[in-house]
């Protein structure tokens, strides 16, 4: 039987506090219809003051634990665009704070596609046998990169924590992972960018510019990029684990807008209903997005034991990737 990383245990996390749509329209220049009409998000999660990426991370890692019914990993990967510092990685202060000893523990750094990239890199440990169970976790404070004052960003990020709990098993098994596809264009660094506080800006000698503290992004170009992108590593995926369009029961996209996702599943032909949204109640999450879909999916039970899942993501890089996977029979986390 063929070897597979198989998913044992699902956990999302969202901080407490919701910023309603409203409530951004009463410090910047925008309004609840056109959030809603543009994006499809009513309101999203933020950290209070104090809280960080590695304390949701933690906590999403925790549930998905708990889920999978352990209390140990082996391995500890984080996918995040808002580590707790620039140096060192988030994810061995997320081992700590676990209680997972000594464990190898890395940050992956691929914005919104940070979670593919991760779980590639997590089930290869698994599949090479460095593992036996991998805690593979998409976390962001993505609020503490955003400028208070930019409506084009400000409106669509959230903040929030996914996670997967990976073990070894065998590709027929109900939650195999079975294709991972992954792919990056460095020509397109200046799209989806926080220009400041890296190598570049402090060889150049010259003073800190305020706006490049903060994240920016072409919304436009990346729109168009993020649907054509998708639906191009969804067919490799889906060529590569032979599986037709037509088999998949769900599509699982990086919740970035829900017209990019209505428009990958009309690209692949693939019904609007077949498309996981909880982009309305916690924004663009980046690295965490998909993970928190698939716990949301789990939640609702629009995710079944034996569910052919279509992961597809798009973000900064630019990176890109899609995956197959069997859904689990899991409890509800
Ligand atoms: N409120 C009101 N008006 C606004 C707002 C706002 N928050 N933001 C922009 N506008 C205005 C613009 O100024 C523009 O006005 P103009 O016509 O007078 O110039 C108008 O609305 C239209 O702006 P566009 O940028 O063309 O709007 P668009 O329909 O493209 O929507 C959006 C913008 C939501 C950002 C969209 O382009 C998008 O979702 N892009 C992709 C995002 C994505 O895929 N991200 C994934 C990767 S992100 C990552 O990796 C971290």
């Amino acid at each position: 039987m063929t070897r597979a990383a198989v998913i044992a245990g699902v956990g999302g996390h969202v901080p407490a506090r919701v910023v309603t749509n409203d409530e951004l329209a009463q410090r910047l220049d925008t309004s609840d219809a056109w959030i809603r009409s543009r994006t499809g998000i009513a309101q999203r999660h933020v950290v209070e003051p104090g809280v960080t990426t590695s304390d949701l991370a933690a906590e999403a890692g925790r549930r998905a634990l708990k889920n999978a019914g352990h209390d140990t990993a082996d391995l500890v990967i984080v996918a995040t665009t808002s580590p707790d510092r620039p140096c060192p990685a988030t994810a061995p202060t997320v081992a700590a704070k676990l209680g997972l000893g000594e464990v190898p523990a890395y940050d992956i750094a691929a914005v919104c596609s940070g979670f593919l990239y991760a779980l590639q890199a997590g089930a290869a440990a698994v599949l090479a046998g460095h593992a036996e169970r991998v805690l593979v976790i998409g976390a962001e404070a993505f609020s503490t990169l955003l400028s208070p004052t930019d409506r084009t960003t400000a409106v669509i990020f959230g903040d929030g924590a996914g996670a997967l709990l990976l073990r070894a098993g065998t590709a027929d098994e109900p939650g195999a992972v079975h294709h991972v596809h992954l792919a990056s264009d460095g020509t397109m660094a200046d799209l989806i960018t926080v220009r400041g506080g890296g190598a570049e800006e402090r060889s150049s000698g010259l003073p800190v510019r305020e706006e490049d503290r903060y994240f920016r992004m072409e919304g436009k170009s990346v729109f168009f990029a993020a649907v054509r992108r998708m639906a191009q590593s969804s067919l490799t995926a889906l060529s590569r684990t032979g599986w037709d369009t037509a088999q998949v029961d769900r599509l699982v996209g990086h919740q970035a807008n829900t017209r990019i996702l209505h428009a990958v599943a009309e690209q692949l032909g693939l019904p609007a209903e077949r498309a996981v949204i909880n982009i309305d109640q916690v924004g663009n999450t980046s690295a965490a997005s998909i993970p928190l879909a698939l716990a949301h999916g789990m939640a609702t039970g629009e995710l079944r034991t034996d569910d052919r899942v279509l992961l597809t993501a798009f973000g900064g890089g630019a990176t890109w990737g899609a995956a197959t996977v069997t859904w689990p029979d899991l409890p509800p986390s």
